[in-house]
């Protein structure tokens, strides 16, 4: 456990930095307004496909996720560790794709609008199915309704203890049966 300290994110600093996740950006569209910002996501059901993000609301992608039900998901090649790094901050003008120059891959039509990170290793196109206050964030819960991706790239972004990395080798095969994930 951290030491009490006045600073309210110290647990978060210290604790949740230990859970690893795969560094994801997540973008949402309200016509010409477009945003999008580096975060997590993790799957919370199989059938149908659903993801979650939780998002501060503060954030600008996240008021466009609200008004527009709808958001993406891309999951970044180390590759693109530059794009995380840039996304992860807020950014002038209407659409932040174009001014960090965050290569944009459109939506495919009735995907919800939302557009994803061109190059990424793979790209999942949500609509929010249920949305709900969680701590000092917005949980929000989106089904999977169209993807994309690209099975040559598998050199995975991650972040853990407050820094990238990247995965290492495989240890098994691919799981012939069972659990689908
Ligand atoms: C590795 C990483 C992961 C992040 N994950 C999240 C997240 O899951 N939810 C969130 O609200 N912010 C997250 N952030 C912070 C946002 O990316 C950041 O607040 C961004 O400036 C929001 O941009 P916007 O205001 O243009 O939407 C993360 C930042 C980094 C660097």
């Amino acid at each position: 456990m951290a030491e009490k300290t006045s600073d309210r994110f110290a647990v978060a600093r210290a604790a949740l930095s230990w859970i690893p996740h795969g560094v994801t950006i997540i973008g949402a569209a309200d016509g010409p307004e477009r945003s999008c910002a580096t975060g997590t996501a993790m799957y919370v059901s199989l059938v149908p496909p659903m993801v979650a993000i939780a998002w501060h609301p503060g954030s600008r992608t996240c008021t466009l996720i609200q008004k527009t039900g709808a958001f993406s998901v891309s999951v970044l090649d180390a590759s693109q560790q530059d794009i995380a790094e840039r996304a992860g901050r807020s950014a002038d003008g209407p659409d932040k794709f174009a001014t960090l120059q965050v290569p944009l891959l459109e939506a495919p039509p009735d995907a919800g609008g939302a557009p994803g990170v061109a190059g990424s290793i793979a790209v999942l196109w949500c609509k929010v199915r249920d949305s709900r206050e969680s701590g000092d964030h917005l949980l929000f819960t989106g089904e999977v309704v169209a993807y994309q991706v690209d099975p040559a790239k598998v050199d995975v972004l991650l972040r853990f203890r407050r820094r990238y990395a990247q995965i290492g080798h495989d240890t098994s095969p691919e799981a012939p049966e069972g659990y689908p994930i």
